[in-house]
C-alpha cells in the first residue's frame, strides 16, 4: 500500500516524504511544481506532476496507485498575498480540496492527513491556544484552511472519509544533513530571512512592529522543527489506520520566542552580526501565537526531537550554507 503525498515537493511535504521513506513506507508524490521543487523529492518516491483541480490527472494517479492514505500539503500559504488575492486561495486551497475529496471518495480512499494552520484561530482570546478555541480567521489564507477543515468534516459524515487536521504554528529548520530545506520565492518567513541577512544576501532584517504587548514589544511565535512536524503526520496516519475518529491537533512547542529573541539566537548560531532595524507593523500579524500542544503529545504520542530554537536555526543555517541558492531551479521569470 502507498501513501500519496500531495504537495510533496514543497518545504514541509518534501520532509514528510523523506521521513515516510526512511520509515519504510511506499510513497507517491503529486505536485504541480508551482512553488515546489522536483529536486526536493526523495528519489525513492514515484513522482506525478499535475494539479489537484485536474480530476482526470488525479483519477489516473488513484487508478495507478494502491493508496492507503493521503497527506495533503498542496496549498498556498502566504498571508499577505492572500489579503490581496483571496480568490487565488479559495480556488487553489478550498476548491482543490473539493476536487481531491471527490476523487478519494470515488476510489474508496478513506484517510487524509491535512496541513492546517494556527491562522484558522485568528487573533487568540487566550494563550496558549487550545484546539477547542474559537476559529475566527483574520485573513483569507486562514479562512481557506478553515473551510477545508469543515469540508472534510462534512465529507466524513457523508462518505466516511476520516481526517486529521494538523494546525501548524511556526515551522522552521531543515533535515539535519542539509540535503533538503526551505526555498520559497519570494521568501517571507522570519528564520530564512534572518539567515539571508547572515549570509550577506540581504542588507538587514526589518523587524515588523516593536510596540506589541509582549516581553520586548515584538511578536511572539511558537517554533516547531520541520522534521518533527513531518513525524507528526506519520503518527496521524497511523492513528487513522488504527480506526480512530477524525480529529484536530495543534503542532507547536508550547514555548514562545519573540522576533528579537529569534534574531539573537540566530546571531549566536551563525556568529554573524545580522544587522536589523525596527519597522512598522505588518498587517494581519497577531501579537502572540503559542500552541497548547499536549493533545498531540498525549493522543498521537508525538515526541518532538528539537526543543530549542537554536538547534532549529542551526539546521536551517546548515541548509543555507550548503545550498546558498536553494534548489537553484528557478529562472528569472519564475522567481
Ligand atoms: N517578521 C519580521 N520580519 C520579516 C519577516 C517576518 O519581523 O522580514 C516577523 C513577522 O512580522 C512575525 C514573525 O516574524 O511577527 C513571524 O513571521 P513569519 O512570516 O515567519 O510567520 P507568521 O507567524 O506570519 O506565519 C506563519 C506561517 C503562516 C501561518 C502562521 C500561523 O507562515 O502560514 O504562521 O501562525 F498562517
Amino acid at each position: 500500500m502507498t501513501v500519496l503525498v500531495l504537495g510533496g515537493a514543497g518545504y514541509i511535504g518534501s520532509h514528510a516524504v523523506d521521513r515516510l521513506i526512511s520509515k519504510g513506507y511506499d510513497v507517491a508524490v503529486v505536485d504541480n511544481l508551482v512553488t515546489g521543487h522536483r529536486a526536493a523529492v526523495n528519489k525513492k518516491a514515484r513522482f506525478y506532476e499535475g494539479d489537484l483541480h485536474d480530476q482526470k490527472f488525479l483519477n489516473d494517479v488513484f487508478d495507478k496507485e494502491d493508496i492507503e492514505g493521503v497527506m495533503h500539503f498542496a496549498a498556498f500559504s502566504i498571508v499577505p498575498e492572500s489579503m490581496e488575492k483571496p480568490l487565488k486561495y479559495f480556488d487553489n486551497n478550498t476548491a482543490g480540496m473539493v476536487s481531491l475529496l471527490e476523487v478519494m471518495n470515488k476510489h474508496n480512499v478513506k484517510r487524509i492527513v491535512f496541513s492546517s494552520t494556527a491562522a484558522t484561530y485568528g487573533e487568540p482570546k487566550q494563550i496558549p491556544i487550545k484546539e477547542t478555541d474559537p476559529q475566527i480567521p483574520t485573513n483569507p489564507y486562514g479562512e481557506s484552511k478553515l473551510m477545508m477543515e469543515k469540508i472534510m468534516g462534512w465529507s466524513d459524515k457523508a462518505y466516511g472519509i476520516k481526517f486529521v487536521a494538523l494546525r501548524y504554528f511556526n515551522v522552521a529548520g531543515a533535515k539535519e544533513d542539509g540535503s533538503i530545506g526551505e526555498d520559497h520565492h519570494p521568501e517571507t518567513h522570519l528564520v530564512p530571512i534572518i539567515l539571508q541577512v547572515a549570509a550577506g544576501e540581504r542588507k538587514e532584517l526589518s523587524i515588523f512592529g516593536s510596540d506589541y504587548p509582549t516581553k520586548d514589544g515584538t511578536n511572539v511565535r511558537d517554533y516547531v522543527h520541520v522534521v518533527d512536524l513531518a513525524d507528526a503526520h506519520i503518527l496521524a496516519l497511523e492513528y487513522l489506520k488504527a480506526g480512530n475518529d477524525s480529529n484536530a491537533f495543534n503542532l507547536g512547542s508550547s514555548t514562545g520566542f519573540s522576533n528579537k529573541e529569534m534574531l539573537e539566537a540566530a546571531r549566536k548560531v551563525t556568529g554573524k552580526e545580522i544587522p536589523a532595524k525596527m519597522a512598522p507593523r505588518r498587517a494581519g500579524d497577531p501579537s502572540t501565537l503559542i500552541a497548547a500542544s499536549d493533545k498531540a503529545r498525549e493522543v498521537l504520542n508525538w515526541k518532538p526531537q528539537f526543543d530549542n530554537v537554536e538547534d532549529i536555526i542551526r539546521t536551517a543555517w546548515n541548509w543555507k550554507q550548503t545550498h546558498p541558492q536553494g534548489y537553484n531551479d528557478r529562472t528569472e521569470e519564475t522567481k
